[in-house]
């Protein structure tokens, strides 16, 4: 089972999470309020991930997943889809120099191929840049959909027994080595209102603590991230046993 490692007592923050998977919802809605188009939503939610990677980072959290792009956000109008694929090479622009100053790993979950060359290339690129680093690993799940993760896992793990490279009795760890994400869940954060999984990392979550905060992600802050760690400290996690 998980374990909640370390403790933030300079922040007041009980027991901070090792793992912390988040749905960045609501850029479109944010930006509709301020008249604005959808896209000028995703351009404030790619710095709202900057400022919460750095403090994710400062408070001693293991690994940040993000959901950024769904195996079903290809169904948006043509100009969002251009500029979501645009996105990565503008965020790391702009920001690949301060996660390595602070030591951030950059690694990504989800089928990258479906993504233009250039797109891919600058996710690469990225993840290549900061492998050595030894801080929070942020991992962003960019065309991830679970149920394909857990299909492919499943069709991974027949062809290797088909090759003799495995026998039958696969355990659960050995199974969720097979999936993007093989970590478990300490806590999902889902911004802007809307309680539901949404195709997201449904092995993963099993245990996991979930939040639901009205705020859309484009106003997602530290003071917000500390509420939910606060809120984290003060659930009871029993993972189906009983208190001693
Ligand atoms: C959900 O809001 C958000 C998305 C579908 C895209 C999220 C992507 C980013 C924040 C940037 C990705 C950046 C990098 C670096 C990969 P929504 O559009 O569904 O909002 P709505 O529900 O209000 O319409």
């Amino acid at each position: 089972m998980p374990e909640q490692i370390s403790t933030a007592t300079d922040t007041g923050i009980l027991q901070v999470p090792e793992t912390i998977a988040i749905i960045m919802d609501g850029n479109g809605r944010w930006a509709k309020k301020r008249g604005l188009p959808r896209t000028a939503g995703h351009k404030k939610g790619a710095d709202t991930i900057h400022t919460i990677g750095l403090e994710a980072n400062r408070l001693g959290v293991k690994k940040l997943i993000l959901y950024a792009v769904s195996t079903e956000n290809w169904k948006r109008p043509e100009d969002e889809v251009g500029y979501l694929c645009k996105l990565p090479g503008l965020f790391f622009d702009r920001y690949i120099r301060d996660l390595m100053n602070n030591s951030i790993r950059v690694t990504f979950a989800g089928e990258l191929e479906r993504f233009p060359e250039s797109t891919q290339k600058v996710i690469r690129k990225a993840v290549q840049q900061t492998e050595a680093n030894t801080g929070l690993e942020l991992c962003i799940a960019i065309n991830y959909g679970s149920r394909r993760e857990l299909l492919l896992a499943a069709r991974q793990y027949a062809a290797d027994v088909q090759a003799g490279t495995r026998d039958n009795d696969l355990t659960e760890e050995e199974f969720a080595d097979y999936l993007f994400v093989p970590e478990n869940v300490d806590l999902l954060i889902r911004t802007s209102g809307e309680e539901r999984i949404s195709n997201f990392l449904l092995w993963q979550l099993a245990y996991s603590e979930l939040i639901f905060t009205p705020t859309a992600w484009p106003d997602f802050d530290e003071n917000r991230l500390r509420e939910c760690l606060e809120e984290f400290s003060r659930r009871d996690r029993r993972f189906g046993g009983i208190k001693a």
